[in-house]
């Protein structure tokens, strides 16, 4: 077993292991070996050059903190395109439009293997960013795509096989947003009334440098939990707003934590969009269920608060189920002396997510808009298996997180995990909780992701709360202990190899990650 130094080191996030300053230019150098790579029949709207590199960002006072960073440069496009987010670990703001084209040349500049995956976006294959693509430091992969995707909030992260928890934990991550003309239509506050706050958790030592898993097994079992929330890579995150209604995407950037959103007041939560963009109509809940990976987009009115107003959203308090490796997990964790406050704030406490100051008046009035788009619903009778879900059980085995018993294999498909183009189907994720017995120790929650689709939520069963929002388009879902979910999937456009797995990054990282292959279809079907 390597002690949490020697795992830093591994990870690079510790600040001795920093290679900061070893900046290598963006399209000069290794860059131009990318370009014999370039296809010469695909015309970009948009290319960036995009690479993941060594850097230190000033978070706290005193020493800068050591991180890993996707750092951008336009190579065309328009300024918009492309926006930095100042003073934080996150990589660019990427935005382009529904039909867009877009190249991004990736190069690798820490030093570790990874590849990069576009989250919800729908892309071929070889596009997609699937571990088997991994490059090493100083290489580069060209990705060039059409963006199909409806207007919404997507993200881009890294995805080498057993290292995305360290990786995205170092600071690799970033938002693709994608507009489109319904969205345009629908008028919501846009430019600087639309706000991404990015949510996730992490652990500072004393000199200010990222802590990550001290590479025991009850805790990677469990997920990394942090004790300080970041905004936006920054801590104690205020939200200066006006007297007016704002658009607000979240993206719970986190590797295990789970958040209950809700406002300060208990004012009800007005939700206009999911992982796939806008829903059909607001809808309104007392509260918010946000796992890893997952978006929500919310609308936020203040035009009812006076300036000097302070609110807040917050995370409620709830029971996360995992009474067993929780526990267990602590006390060991204790036992061995690991240094690290990530158990003092337990997935299922409650604290401030991020403040928000209404400072200044502004007179500009916007009403809710009633319908923002349409959502064609599928209907499970078109489906190939409506009465025979396509089932996932989610357990633990051998001290390991599952899939229906198994884990990642490169490129290993079983055959029930083949599924043929232009079907749709149904698919169930079970989590199977506790019901393994050993008096609870599988209790926790599992967000199920797949890669190139966007789904919608069929069924769910074995709920107790009432946090989901289930209306709109989703590619990640989450499956708390005992629940059961159905989904409908269509497969279309893109064969081929792509993942599915659990967006706990710790669980994925361990291998609840599976193919699924889909086949082109030949005509007989
Ligand atoms: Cu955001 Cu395969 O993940
Ligand atoms: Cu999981």
């Amino acid at each position: 077993m390597i002690d949490r130094r020697q795992f830093l080191k591994i990870a690079g996030v510790g600040g001795a292991s920093l290679l900061a300053g070893d900046i290598v230019s963006l399209v000069g150098g290794k860059g131009a070996v990318a370009a014999s790579n370039l296809s010469d029949k695909f015309f970009p709207d948009l290319d960036i050059a995009l690479k993941a590199t060594p850097s230190e960002v000033p978070i706290f006072p005193g020493n800068p903190t050591g991180v890993w960073q996707f750092q951008g440069k336009l190579i065309k496009g328009s300024r918009e395109n492309l926006a930095n987010i100042e003073g934080s670990y996150l990589g660019p703001i990427i935005r382009a439009h529904r039909g867009q084209k877009v190249r991004i040349r990736f190069t690798n500049d820490i030093p570790d293997e990874t590849i990069v995956h576009w989250h919800g976006l729908h892309v071929p294959a070889a596009m997609d960013g699937h571990p088997r693509f991994v490059i090493p430091r100083g290489e580069t992969y060209v990705y060039e795509f059409e963006v199909r995707n409806r207007a919404g909030t997507y993200w881009y992260h890294p995805h080498p096989h057993g290292r995305t928890g360290p990786q995205v934990y170092g600071g690799m991550a970033g938002l693709f947003l994608v507009s489109d003309d319904e969205e345009t239509a629908a008028g919501l506050p846009s430019g600087e009334y639309d706000i991404s706050l990015v949510i996730q958790d992490r652990i500072f030592d004393n000199l200010n440098q990222l802590v990550y898993l001290s590479g025991n097994h009850m805790e990677q079992m469990a997920g990394f939990l942090g004790d300080r929330i970041l905004v936006n890579g920054q801590p104690d995150f205020i939200l200066p707003v006006a007297t007016r209604a704002y658009r607000l995407r979240l993206l719970n950037g986190s590797n295990s934590r789970i958040y209950k959103l809700a406002w300060q007041d208990g004012s009800p939560i007005i939700v206009i969009g999911t992982d796939g963009g806008l829903l059909e109509k607001p809808v309104y809940r007392s509260y918010l269920m946000l796992a890893p990976g997952e978006r929500v987009e919310l609308w936020a009115d203040f035009s009812r608060y006076p300036v000097g107003k302070e609110t807040a959203i917050v995370s409620l308090p709830f029971d996360a189920g995992m009474t067993g490796v929780g526990r267990m997990g602590r006390g060991m964790m204790m036992g061995g002396g690991i240094m690290g406050g990530g158990q003092s704030l337990p997935n299922g406490a409650g604290f401030t997510v991020l403040g928000v100051h209404v400072n200044w008046s502004d007179k500009t009035t916007l009403s809710l808009p009633e319908n923002f788009s349409t959502i064609k619903r599928y209907r499970a009778s078109d489906a190939v298996n409506p009465g025979y879900p396509r089932t996932f059980g989610l357990f633990m085995r051998h001290m390991t997180w599952t899939i229906n018993g198994r884990t990642f294999q490169m490129n290993a498909v079983a055959n029930d995990e083949k599924v043929r183009m232009e079907t749709l189907e149904v698919w169930e994720f079970i989590n199977q909780g506790g019901s393994m017995g050993m008096m609870g120790m599988m209790d926790m929650p599992h967000p199920m992701h797949l890669h190139g689709k966007q789904f919608q939520v069929l069924e769910r069963g074995g709920v107790r709360h009432s946090g989901y929002v289930d209306e709109g388009w989703k590619d990640t879902v989450l499956v708390m202990p005992g629940e059961r979910i159905k989904i409908l999937v269509r497969f279309e456009d893109y064969p081929g190899l792509f993942l599915y797995h659990c967006h706990n990054l710790e669980h994925e990282d361990m291998g609840m990650m599976r193919n699924y292959l889909i086949e082109e279809t030949t005509g007989s079907a």
